[in-house]
């Protein structure tokens, strides 16, 4: 008998196979045992029916509980209405094991209780489609950067020096000296650029953030490609092609998990065949005020709209409860009122959510329109932005006061630095930022003082300037914020397996 994997059903129709998997659901009906069998590669429908079993095999599928292991051997059957286009009539069926009243149930659950039990939540359908889909995002990074020739290289873990402020670092000991997790492996990439051209590192980079967001780990993962004889405006194409590479490929590859989180995938096709917006900083701001208008659209006047028609939904959602709630006091069927009640939570679910943004407008708008020239963008200040954009928008030109030591100052407006963000639109906000790399090695030293950073740390970082010294640049893209708009989550915490974070480090 073959031995195949639930992703290979479509291939085996009308045949013999066998499967091993998990139990993550089951309902019986009259001689009939249907459960839905997950393995790690997919989902089918198992239908074990008295009549083609022996005694032993349906006592078998009868006493299955949730994440019960099974090893299952049946005909496939086509079924397009089933997930995987597929369903197993069971031939015979081996208990593993036996699992004992399994936490986590198909009823809602606290998001804490998810997060306590992290190691058994990853094998939900939703996490799963999140896994896979974060794993076909690295084999895309990976296709992109070495289709482009660039040099794969993993930098330092272990570092002396703070790439990206001394305020999010987390020290530690390096055989009695002290040290750091890295921030960052932008320096070391710079120096790897003047050895191979073109490079990128692939790796954790770890930030001690004080802060429950929705937006920040301790522990991420970023890419960070290096490119040597670039300027931004080269850096601004890169960063381009590869966002429209890698959501090209996840549109062609990921139809079945974008179909399990319920993501409308049409924004991927725009992201393809449209060329992203380029703001400066200057007219970044003025947008977020309200002074510049973006295609006939004022963002206050957006905002305003937007408030109203959250409060409509509100009042809507609100009266069909109300028209629910008074059929079940009417008396229904059991099955009828179990229905209604569903359907009466999943609208006050909605209204929660409605709220939660009805009552952050305002705010939004508030800071929007008190917002100081020169400062750095905030977290809200990013979701109003991109509130008028479909695509990602780049915003460059920076205030070099908010930027990193090692920008590059623009030389005809010292003012300004040549970094860039780039903003994911619905509402995610900064997923990759980067620039040109300051090559002027008595500004570089200035900046070096400015920050307050430790000037022997760095001297091997000035050697980059003084043999050889070429125009560079890159950026960096941080794979959970990546992940968590692709997959359109409302939270970074489900983009990675075990999540680390302000008051998390278990499990
Ligand atoms: O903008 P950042 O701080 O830039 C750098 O680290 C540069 N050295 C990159 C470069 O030019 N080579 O961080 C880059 C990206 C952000 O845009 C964001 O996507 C992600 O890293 N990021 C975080 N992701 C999750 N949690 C955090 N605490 C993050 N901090 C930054
Ligand atoms: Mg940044």
């Amino acid at each position: 008998m073959k031995k195949i994997q639930l992703s290979e059903l479509k291939n085996s129709i009308n045949e013999e196979v066998s499967l091993s998997g998990w139990v993550m659901n089951k309902r019986s009906g009259k001689g009939l045992e249907f459960i839905i069998l997950r393995d790690g590669s997919g989902f089918a429908q198992c239908v074990v029916d008295v009549n083609n079993v022996n005694e032993n095999v349906f006592n078998n599928a009868k006493q299955l509980s949730q994440e019960s292991s099974v090893e299952i051997e049946g005909t496939v059957k086509a079924d397009e209405k089933q997930m995987g286009g597929a369903e197993i009539i069971v031939k015979n069926l081996n208990i593993i094991h036996l699992s004992n009243n399994y936490p986590i149930s198909n009823k809602a659950h606290g998001t804490e209780f998810l997060m306590d039990n992290r190691h058994l939540w990853l094998r939900s359908k939703r996490q799963w489609a999140i896994m896979k889909i974060r794993n076909r995002l690295i084999f895309a990074i990976h296709n992109f950067f070495q289709k482009e020739n660039f040099v794969q290289m993993d930098a330092p873990v272990f570092t002396g020096n703070a790439c990206e402020g001394t305020s999010t670092l987390f020290s530690t000991n390096f055989y009695d000296v002290p040290a750091y997790l890295t921030q960052s492996g932008q320096l070391y990439g710079e120096a790897m650029a003047m050895a191979m051209g073109k490079i990128y590192t692939f790796g954790p980079t770890f930030r001690a953030e004080k802060s429950k967001t929705r937006r920040h780990l301790a522990e991420f993962w970023m890419i960070e490609p290096e490119m040597a004889f670039y300027d931004n405006d080269k850096n601004m194409d890169v960063i381009e092609a590869f966002l429209k590479y890698i959501t090209k490929d996840i549109l062609e590859n990921c139809n079945i998990e974008f179909e399990i989180l319920g993501r409308d995938t049409s924004i991927f096709e725009k992201i393809s065949e449209n060329k992203f917006p380029r703001i400066t900083y200057d007219e970044a701001v003025s947008i977020l005020k309200g002074e510049k208008d973006v295609d006939g659209n004022n963002t206050i006047k957006t905002l305003e709209q937007d408030l109203i028609e959250l409060n409509e939904k509100i009042k809507k959602s609100s009266e069909e409860i109300f028209e629910k709630e008074k059929i079940i006091k009417g008396g229904v069927k059991k099955g009828k009122r179990n229905f209604l009640q569903n359907k009466i939570d999943m609208l006050k679910n909605e209204i929660k959510e409605h709220e939660e943004k009805a009552k952050n407008i305002p705010i939004w708008i508030e800071s929007a329109k008190k917002f100081e020239y020169g400062n750095d963008l905030g977290g809200s200040d990013e979701t109003v932005i991109t509130r008028m954009f479909e695509l990602p928008v780049m915003v460059y030109n920076w205030p070099h006061q908010v930027k990193a030591f090692y920008m590059k100052r623009d030389q005809n407006n010292p003012e300004l630095a040549k970094g860039v963000d780039v903003l994911a639109p619905e509402g995610y906000g900064e997923i990759v930022g980067g620039g040109e790399r300051e090559t002027n090695e008595e500004w570089l030293i200035e900046k070096i003082k400015e920050h307050g950073l430790p000037m022997s740390e760095f001297e091997w970082y000035l050697d980059l300037r003084r043999y050889g010294s070429v125009p560079h640049a890159g950026f960096g893209l941080g794979l959970e914020r990546l992940v968590a708009w692709i997959c359109k989550l409302k939270h970074i915490r489900e983009t990675i397996p075990f999540p680390r974070m302000y008051g998390r480090l278990l499990p």
